[in-house]
């Protein structure tokens, strides 16, 4: 999955003749899982279509305050176009519109929505070499990277008037690659390993049998979300689960047993930076697994179990660099098993839920934590989404990871 997957990408586009490129690059940020709108200038609509544009990005193409021929038209509000953006990107982005956007000018829907915009720009100009190389075009880039405006270089090649040279706009896919490229390098965990722990165990008793529980996982998926969306590379070691994820950053392992967990939950250990422990592990195994299912003969039947190893607190015990979260889920005396349990299995965070609170634990898709660190803190969250959990955690451990 793409980092700008679920993310929406307000493309300005102005009238050079790269414009056509402009219906690939929003099929590439389509294909991308990205939301797309297009607002163009007025005279870019000589080199490509609004209709071809809305049928790509499947929504309307705006490129004037208004419809100067409907006369119910409504008003184009640039500023709630700018909000809508998590990315504005101006491509291509002629000589004209770029110097406007220097200077602060606002003659058209796009010039009006930059201005409003708050979130990041990314312009990629389009233009002829020497108005490419032309001192006041390099002054304009300068001042509008002095802004914060982000610039994707024009390449070399043949240009639109059969001259070679600097001014092409850079192709969709690598427009695509270099914004990709940029937000991951300024989330605040990139570059950051993290191995996560998630969903039930399954136990075998016999060949068709195992001890089980009922967690879905959904807690620990999030978490692997929040995380990659923020840049960390995750390492997911799942026990059987309906949940499913698709990220560039984030690989899954899947495991049955406790012992499989605790197997793949050490090979990757000693190189990550955090390690959050959220699966919910069997605490006992049968002892003996039967080779042959086991046929009901007696009225009883007594099956003797042994504890599994403790993933999280072998951890703990071997733990360097690494940032070690597990998770507590008590019914009463709540505070002090969880802190108990941060202080024996040496633990950096340990994320509170109790059965207790209506909406949490199991099978919910909601959750009501309360965060504690091993220097006493602790912050009781409100009963929220998983997903709202999850992004919680994943603020909490950037605290940590920076302090
Ligand atoms: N955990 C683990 N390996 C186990 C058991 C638990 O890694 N074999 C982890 C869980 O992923 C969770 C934390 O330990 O992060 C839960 O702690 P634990 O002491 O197992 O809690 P309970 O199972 O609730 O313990 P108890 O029954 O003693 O309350």
């Amino acid at each position: 999955m793409s980092i700008v997957s679920g993310k929406n990408i307000l493309l300005g586009i102005s009238a050079g003749i790269a414009a056509y490129k402009t219906a690939s690059l929003v099929r590439a940020f389509i294909k991308a899982g990205a939301h797309v709108k297009v607002v163009m200038t007025p005279a870019s609509k000589d080199f490509v279509t609004p209709l071809t544009l809305s049928t790509l990005s499947k929504n309307p193409v705006h490129s004037s305050f208004y419809n100067e021929d409907d006369e119910n038209a409504e008003w184009n509000n640039h500023v709630e176009l700018g909000l809508w953006a998590d990315y504005l990107i101006v491509a291509p982005a002629t000589a004209n519109t770029l110097s406007k956007m220097a200077h602060g000018t606002c003659d058209n829907l796009l010039l009006a929505t930059y201005l409003s915009a708050k979130c990041p720009v990314y312009f990629a100009p389009a233009m002829d070499l020497d108005m490419y190389k032309h001192p006041s075009t390099l002054h304009t880039f300068e001042k509008l990277k002095s802004y914060g405006n982000i610039m994707i270089p024009a390449t070399s090649g043949e240009l639109a008037s059969g001259l070679v040279g600097e001014g092409r706009l850079a192709e969709p896919e690598d427009i695509l690659a270099f914004m990709e490229a940029d937000i991951l390098g300024k989330l605040p965990l990139q570059g950051k390993t993290i191995l996560l722990t998630a969903g039930p165990t399954y136990e075998a008793i016999d060949p068709v049998r195992f001890i089980g529980n009922h967690s879905s996982g959904k807690m620990g998926f999030e978490i692997a979300k929040a995380a990659a969306n923020l840049g960390a590379k995750v390492i997911l070691i799942t026990g059987p689960t309906h949940q499913k994820v698709s990220h560039s950053l984030i690989e899954t392992i899947a495991v049955i047993s406790a012992q499989d967990m605790y197997e793949a939950a050490h090979r990757f250990f000693e190189n990550v930076d955090v390690a959050i422990l959220s699966a919910a592990v069997a605490d006992y195994k049968p002892k003996e697994v039967a080779s042959s299912k086991i046929k009901k003969e007696d009225t009883t039947l007594t099956l003797e179990l042994e504890k599994t190893k403790d993933i999280l607190a072998s951890l703990g015990a071997i733990k360097k660099q690494q940032l070690l979260v597990g998770f507590a889920l008590e019914t009463n005396n709540e505070l002090e098993y969880a802190k108990g349990k941060l202080k024996k299995k040496n633990l950096d965070l340990i994320v509170l839920n109790s059965l207790n609170d209506k909406g949490a634990g199991f099978k919910t898709d909601t959750n009501k934590v309360t965060i504690i660190d091993n220097k006493g803190n602790m912050t009781a969250y409100e009963l929220k989404s998983k997903t709202e959990v999850a992004k919680d955690l994943v603020g909490v451990i950037i605290q940590k990871l920076n302090a």
